[in-house]
């Protein structure tokens, strides 16, 4: 059995980074071709589309996740680390109200000036912190969350282990955590030497890997889920995909 690869050089984790940012900004590029933006404005107002556009995998974790239906109706602080251009905390908030919600990504500037997305709305309205720190270096207090959500972050860090300490430390006692998560076996690591977003998913990791961190001594579990391949998000790449919530012990 090959070992994880957790942690990789500043520069990897750079061209990893590069290779990402660069991804968003074609895809957004492409969404605002042909006056785009001013139809899906108009097409929301008509209420055929939703206000936001643009999304990443982010229904299939929700669903997943069980519509996030054991997340508390009010939370104090909450944090999305890793939330891309369109978040998955957004999915929440039919039913979940943020007092103060930080929204953490090393690219959040780029994805802050993306049209029609939470992230933009939300910064523009000042209704969340931006911040851009990477997660191994994130600042915030120990035991401060109510909420924290890394979904599909990991692969692309620079540092893993890091990640998940500071996460676990973030987290209030009684506070929920939420990972989703791709895992990448020996098989998948030949079928991914090819892929063409090599570049951008350095971090490959299995399944036993996060025992140190989720095992039952740190969190109870409210969903614990090792999806087979057949199942998974992505089963050509990935052996299996981590569906993980779960409460912080005292
Ligand atoms: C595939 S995107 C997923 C975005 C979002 N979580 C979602 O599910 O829509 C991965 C994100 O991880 C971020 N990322 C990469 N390295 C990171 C790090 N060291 N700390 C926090 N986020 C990182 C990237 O900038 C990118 O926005």
């Amino acid at each position: 059995m090959a070992a994880n690869i957790e942690s990789v050089s500043k520069d990897r984790w750079k061209e990893a980074q590069k290779w990402e940012c660069s991804y968003w900004a074609s895809v957004q590029t492409a969404r605002a071709r042909f006056g785009k933006n001013w139809m899906w404005r108009l097409l929301h107002l008509v209420g055929a589309v939703p206000k936001y556009r643009g999304e990443d995998w982010n229904q299939w974790w929700r669903q997943r996740f069980d519509n996030y239906s054991f997340v508390p109706e009010r939370i104090h602080n909450a944090i999305e680390v890793g939330c891309g251009p369109y978040t998955n905390v957004r999915l929440m908030l039919d039913r979940t109200r943020f007092d103060h919600l930080v929204l953490s990504d090393p690219l959040i500037r780029t994805y802050a000036g993306f049209k029609l997305t939470f992230v933009s709305d939300m910064y523009r309205s000042m209704n969340c912190t931006i911040d851009d720190h990477p997660l191994e270096e994130l600042p915030f207090a120990s035991d401060y969350f109510e909420l924290a959500v890394k979904i599909n972050v990991l692969d692309h860090v620079r540092d893993a282990r890091a990640c998940m300490d500071t996460l676990a430390r973030i987290v209030k006692p009684g506070g929920i955590l939420i990972i989703g998560q791709d895992l990448t076996d020996d098989a998948d690591l030949d079928y991914l030497k090819d892929d063409a977003g090599a570049t951008g998913h350095p971090i490959k990791l299995r399944h036993e890997w996060f025992t140190e961190w989720l095992g039952p001594q740190r969190f109870d579990p409210i969903i614990f889920k090792v999806l087979p391949r057949a199942e998974g998000r992505a089963p050509d790449a990935h052996y299996a995909t981590l569906i993980f919530a779960g409460r912080k012990r005292g």
